[in-house]
């Protein structure tokens, strides 16, 4: 039996945290997608196809089956779209467990057939958020214990072009 995960998320940008999950996630499923939600209204500091770019970067030494795609639209249909029986979301800490089981329960009225399954974060990556990495890099502050190199990079040099807000 093949088994098939996707690992949705905004990813802007994708973080160590993340980076984590999907490492430990690409050792259990025999395909990984990593699902790259295209959420305009949410004003993302990064374009869909930047943060496409910027994950297909980070992840190439995971293998071969583990793979990057946009979407729009409901997780599970993104799910189903990838024939995946499973979503993978990262726990940080107990703060997240209350709006993960929100959407878990939600996925599975939506989707029965689709387990989210959970992956607890390494611990030292348990502070690190993508809005945290983005707040620290505007004001200048070291994000490398945060995101992985071509995200520090590309932060770096989004940041230098927009206006401190
Ligand atoms: O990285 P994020 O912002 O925590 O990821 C949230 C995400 C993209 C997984 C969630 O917002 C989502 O699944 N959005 C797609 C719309 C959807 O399926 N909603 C119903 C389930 S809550």
């Amino acid at each position: 039996m093949t088994r098939v995960a996707v690992f949705p998320g905004s990813f802007d940008p994708i973080t160590n945290a993340h980076l984590d999950v999907a490492r430990r996630a690409s050792g259990l499923f025999d395909r990984l997608i990593i699902g790259v939600l295209n959420n305009p209204r949410k004003g993302p500091l990064f374009s869909i196809e930047e943060r496409v770019a910027l994950i297909e970067r980070c992840v190439t030494d995971l293998g071969e089956h583990v793979s990057v795609d946009a979407f729009d639209g409901l997780t599970v249909d993104f799910a189903r779209h990838h024939g995946a029986g499973f979503i993978v979301r990262g726990l940080r800490a107990v703060s997240d467990f209350e709006a993960e089981l929100q959407m878990a329960l939600t996925n599975r009225k939506l989707a029965p057939q689709v387990d989210t399954t959970f992956l607890m974060t390494a611990l030292e990556y348990g502070f690190v958020s993508s809005s945290l990495a983005k707040e620290v890099a505007r004001f200048g502050g070291d994000i490398r214990p945060m995101v992985p190199p071509p995200v520090a990079e590309a932060l770096a040099e989004r940041m230098a072009t927009e206006p401190r807000v």
